[in-house]
This record gives C-alpha cells, sequence and structure tokens, in this order.
C-alpha cells in the first residue's frame, strides 16, 4: 500500500504538495467600454457586468490595481446608429476603445492594456469581417483588423487580440504596426477560437450577435481538437506572442494539447461569458458552490499561463493558490 494520504493530512501539506498554483499576475479583467463619458450600465443575464463609460471605467481599473490585478481586455461598444458595413467606428480614434486606452495609460502606467481587434461589434450585420453578399471577405477583412490594430497600437495598447478569426489576421497585424513604428505592440491571437453557443451573454452585453447566418464559417468546429494544433501552429509562424484557446471549461482538452505540442508557449485561456454565467449560477443557487473556483483551479491545471474572464477580482481574493 503506498500511503498516499500522508500528502492529504492537513491544510498545510496539502498546499505544500499541490500541483497548481496560480497568481493574480495571470488574470486578465474583460471589461465593456462605451462611448458615453459617464455611466455603468449592468447588462441583464449577465451576472455582475457592467458596460463602462470612461469614468466609470477608471474607477474599475484603481480596484482592480487594489486586488493586484494588473491586465485588462477591453471591449468597445458603440450604439446601433454608429454600425455600418463598413464597420467605420472600429477605426475612429476617438472610438471608444482608443479612447479608454489613451486614457487608462495616462492614469495607470502599470497597467498593461490588451485590446479586442475585431469588427462584429461595429458591423451593422453584426459579423467579425466584411460581408460581401452572403460571404465574410477573408483578405479584405485581414486589412481592415490590421488598420484597426494599428488604431489601438497607435493609442497605446500594449497587447492587440485579434479575435475574428480570419486567415492571416496575425500576420497582417505585425506587418501593419510594424510598418508604423509600433514594434512594441505584442500580440495575443485567439488562436483556437471555437464557434460555440456559449457566447450569449457577451453577444447581448457588445450588441455583436450576427443578423444573419453564424460564425462557423471563421470560427473553429466544435468536433475539431487536433485542428487546433495547426491554428496555434500558424499563428506563432505569423508572430503571435501568445495564443489563446476559448472557451476554457468546454475545451480543456484542447488546452492541455495546446500545453503539451508547445512547452514554452504562453498560453491563455478565456473562461467565456456563458461559462462564466452558469458557474455564477449554479453558486448563487446552490447547486454547486464552490464550482468557480474548482473550475479555475482546473483550467491552470490543465495547462494555461494566463485566464482571461469577468470577474478576476473574486478569483485574486482567494488568495491565489489553491482549491
Ligand atoms: C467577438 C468575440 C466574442 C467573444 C469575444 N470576442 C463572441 C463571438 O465570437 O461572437 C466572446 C467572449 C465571451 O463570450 O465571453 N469576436
Ligand atoms: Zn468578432
Amino acid at each position: 500500500m503506498l500511503p498516499l494520504r500522508h500528502f492529504r493530512k492537513d491544510e498545510a501539506t496539502r498546499d505544500r504538495h499541490a500541483e497548481t498554483t496560480w497568481s493574480s499576475e495571470q488574470l486578465i479583467q474583460a471589461l465593456f467600454v462605451t462611448t458615453e463619458s459617464k455611466g455603468k450600465e449592468p447588462v441583464p443575464g449577465f451576472p455582475g457586468v457592467c458596460r463602462h463609460g470612461l469614468e466609470s471605467l477608471l474607477h474599475e481599473v484603481e480596484a482592480l490595481l487594489t486586488a493586484g490585478i494588473r491586465k485588462v481586455l477591453l471591449f468597445g461598444v458603440v450604439p446601433p446608429s454608429y454600425k455600418d458595413e463598413a464597420a467605420s467606428w472600429a477605426l475612429r480614434a476617438d472610438g471608444p476603445v482608443p479612447t479608454a486606452v489613451r486614457e487608462l495609460k495616462r492614469r495607470f502606467p502599470e497597467l498593461e492594456v490588451f485590446t479586442d481587434v475585431c469588427v462584429c461589434g461595429y458591423t451593422s450585420h453584426g459579423h467579425c469581417g466584411l460581408v460581401r453578399g452572403e460571404e465574410v471577405s477573408n483578405d479584405e477583412s485581414v486589412l481592415l483588423l490590421a488598420r484597426m490594430a494599428v488604431v489601438h497600437g497607435e493609442a497605446g495598447a500594449d497587447w492587440v487580440a485579434p479575435s475574428a478569426m480570419m486567415d492571416g489576421q496575425v500576420e497582417a497585424i505585425r506587418r501593419a504596426l510594424d510598418g508604423r513604428g509600433l514594434s512594441g505592440v505584442r500580440i495575443l491571437s485567439y488562436a483556437a477560437k471555437y464557434a460555440s453557443r456559449l457566447y450569449g451573454p457577451f453577444r447581448d452585453a457588445a450588441g455583436s450577435a450576427p443578423a444573419f447566418g453564424n460564425r462557423r464559417s471563421y470560427q473553429m468546429d466544435v468536433r475539431n481538437g487536433a485542428e487546433a494544433l495547426v491554428e496555434v501552429w500558424a499563428d506563432l509562424a505569423e508572430g503571435a506572442d501568445a495564443v489563446m484557446v476559448k472557451p476554457a471549461l468546454f475545451y480543456l482538452d484542447v488546452i492541455q494539447r495546446v500545453r503539451a505540442a508547445f512547452p514554452r508557449v504562453r498560453l491563455a485561456a478565456y473562461l467565456v461569458s456563458g461559462e462564466y454565467a452558469m458557474l455564477v449560477r449554479a453558486e448563487e443557487e446552490g447547486s454547486a458552490p464552490g464550482a468557480f473556483r474548482e473550475a479555475v483551479t482546473a483550467i491552470f491545471r490543465a495547462g494555461a499561463d494566463l485566464l482571461i474572464t469577468y470577474d478576476t477580482r473574486r478569483i485574486a481574493s482567494w488568495g491565489g493558490d489553491h482549491a
């Protein structure tokens, strides 16, 4: 008989033998920013999540920094009347994201700012690229995404995070940034992003649901695991500094495969809106108290270095390192 229970004897012993640890340095808070200067608007069906005007955003970030969280990922939200087929507002230096980035970097230089680079929140049809007929046109979309990344880089973003799943987007963004003297801006690519059913609350928050069709012609098929390695490999070859698996909890196998195939790559996992809402509700209902914490532990155990989600302050409050 092996004395395995020795390692589980008491809390201190268990802590010493825990294989999985994490710190608040590994947390990235996703935030929705609007064009309004004031205001904080809760999103129905998305527990604890708000759209932030600039003032509210500054308060939120102050609280995050106090909790030891230094990384934020910004998503822009514009009213329907700003949306058009060309995603014009995605390129405006006075849009919600560039405005927020400038202000955040000025007020909190220690903050690491990531920006989502995708146009679904800015197009009238809600697709992640430019639509020609019924199709999302890859190459034109890539050029648009590269211009958007430059706008974010010029505003002072530390990282751009392309999420449109267009082929060649990382390479085009890298080239465009370098061409503008923005070589210091890094790329976190949503390399393995699945056409998931778990993005509902996010689409409500950003008003970015597609008006027709779905995203299956650009996001990955849920049935494919090995293909994630090809996506990751391609994005690394194109110049990604870090890669992402999204969603996280339903795709722990993918996180583990990417970690095994690329031991040294910086790997982020996105606990997406639908997963987050399920966990928060299960906790509130009392059916699975502690489920959120267990889920976070599982994601780090699977091999993620970074975790993006919607209540990183709650995660940081657990003290960081055990389940
Ligand atoms: C859009 C985008 C989505 C998310 C992040 N960027 C949704 C989508 O593909 O429709 C989802 C995040 C979440 O659900 O938390 N490019
Ligand atoms: Zn999109």
